[in-house]
């Protein structure tokens, strides 16, 4: 036993011992959480809450596909996006995993770095901001959570769950209040928060999505139980700079996997693909090579810890302080330079152009505090996402122009050099400095993707 487990046993024996009211009371706080997981679960998976009873967020969000779209996962090429609840109704973007979503902080702008952080979407649009009202058509007001204001949209949307007032004639609140008070876990509802718990609609929907998102956050949904993580154990902790060599100018120089390299957890090639993950690529940076070059991804899918921290330096959804539980993905958004996928129009009809964070001026002044000058700049950029679960979750990018991992890792990699590669859908933002030609070999490539798949719960 490390000595740290050692001090935690001993606190823990403390508070055991400490009076049987503490101890209770304790008891009492994680029964409560347990019903508003349960509550949370059983809304999130019901059918009944869509326009023709056949959809619920777990249709879309299945464990089978890491919590992504399982339509999506087994044909990435014919059907990059979901169907909705009237079949044939399909939205303009690729359905994300909702498992370590709720990591994500709330949406606001880090003037240090001059860069937007957190909330939910591709967009962003669910902010958790207590601010705006008036994205992202959430209805019932804000939850002061992004996952919770996230939780809200699906009900309403028309190529989604499809409880609109058109459809229904009444509101998606009403509609949504009225199938949970009929359901046969309203008596849950009623427990978790309180008889009349369904008499005021913008509470009780708001409390509805604030279950969900308990659920989302739940140790069922968000398990760490990946091959990685069982090498972070193995490796003692953190692994940010693993097979890395950093020089005097802060260049990150790929070395490999360390002399007599030895896990169970993970194979050579697959801790190599980490090294590669972790480290600069000479190339990109236009420099003279002096070693192998790296992929650069850990520039924004991080391998450090999860740290995002409010005014007072509490961590905000994040994982207790001291635990290493890298979510990959520093909550910020960027323009990857990915194709216009030519199939979502076949499925959904035609498109406009697709803005991502650019597309949501309110948010974005919200976040900044006043009317943000420089909107254009954001236009083209998606969120950075968590890698968890990626070998479940296809096809990749906010679009689904990806169909399979090796092919978004050589879209990385070849952009700027490759001329088969189709131009980007938003041109002005692309980010040139950090991806797009890598020089890595074929076997580099094929490493990192064996690195990504062991991110798998
Ligand atoms: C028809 C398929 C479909 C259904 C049903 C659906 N979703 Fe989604 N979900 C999507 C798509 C597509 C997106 C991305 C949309 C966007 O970013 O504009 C998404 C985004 C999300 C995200 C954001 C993840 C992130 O990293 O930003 C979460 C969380 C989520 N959904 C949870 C839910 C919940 C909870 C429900 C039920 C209330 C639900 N979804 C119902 C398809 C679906
Ligand atoms: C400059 C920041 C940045 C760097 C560097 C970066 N990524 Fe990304 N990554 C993103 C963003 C932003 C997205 C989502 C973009 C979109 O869909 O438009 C993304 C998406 C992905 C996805 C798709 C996830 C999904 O579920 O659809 C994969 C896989 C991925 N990145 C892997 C990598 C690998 C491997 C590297 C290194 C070779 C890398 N990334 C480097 C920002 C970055």
């Amino acid at each position: 036993m490390k000595k740290k487990n050692l001090i935690l046993l001993f606190v823990a024996v403390f508070f055991l011992t400490a009076g049987p009211a503490l101890a209770k009371g304790q008891f009492l706080v994680k029964k409560q959480k347990k019903q508003l997981v349960n509550l949370g679960k059983a809304i999130f998976n019901d059918v009944n809450l869509s326009f023709n009873q056949n959809q619920s967020c777990k249709t879309c969000h299945h464990p089978s596909a890491g919590f992504a779209d399982p339509e999506n996962r087994v044909a990435p090429t014919v059907l990059p996006v979901s169907d909705g609840s009237i079949p044939e109704l399909f939205g303009g973007r690729n359905a994300p995993t909702a498992a370590y979503a709720g990591f994500s902080p709330i949406f606001h702008y880090d003037a240090g770095e001059g860069l937007f952080v957190g909330g939910l979407f591709w967009d962003g649009r669910a902010t958790g901001r207590m601010d705006v009202t008036a994205t992202g058509d959430l209805g019932a007001g804000p939850t002061g959570d992004p996952l919770a204001d996230q939780a809200k949209g699906p009900f309403g949307n028309p190529v989604e769950m499809a409880l609109t007032f058109e459809n229904t004639g009444f509101t998606t609140e009403e509609e949504v209040v009225a199938i949970i008070q009929a359901s046969n876990y309203a008596r849950k509802f009623e427990k978790v928060f309180g008889p009349g718990a369904f008499d005021d609609i913008a509470v009780a929907y708001n409390n509805a999505s604030i279950a969900i998102a308990a659920f989302e956050r739940s140790k069922r949904v968000n398990r760490f139980k990946s091959k990685f993580d069982k090498f972070i154990r193995e490796q003692g902790g953190d692994v940010s700079d693993f097979g890395v060599e950093v020089q005097p100018d802060g260049f990150r120089k790929y070395v490999g996997p360390p002399a007599r390299f030895k896990s169970k957890a993970f194979s050579y090639d697959e801790a190599d693909g980490l090294a590669i993950f972790n480290s600069d690529s000479y190339t990109q940076m236009g420099m003279t090579p002096d070693g192998q070059n790296g992929g650069m991804c850990y520039l924004c899918h991080l391998t450090t810890n999860h740290e995002v921290v409010d005014d007072d330096n509490r961590p905000i959804n994040g994982p207790a302080p001291g635990i290493y539980h890298p979510i990959l993905t520093d909550f910020t958004y960027d323009n990857l330079g990915i194709p216009v996928n030519p199939r979502i129009a076949v499925l959904a009809g035609p498109q406009d152009t697709d803005l991502g964070l650019g597309g949501q001026p309110t948010q974005l002044d919200a976040a900044y505090g006043e009317a943000y000058p420089f909107v254009a700049d954001e236009e083209g950029k998606f969120k950075v996402s968590s890698l968890r679960n990626l070998s479940r979750t296809a096809p990749y990018g906010h679009n689904g122009f990806f169909a399979t991992i090796y092919d978004i890792v050589h879209f990385y990699n070849t952009r700027d050099v490759d001329p088969t590669w189709p131009g980007p859908e938003v041109p002005a933002t692309v980010n040139g400095d950090e991806l797009g030609n890598l020089g890595l070999t074929l076997a580099q490539e094929q490493k990192l993707v064996l690195f990504l798949e062991t991110l798998t719960d």
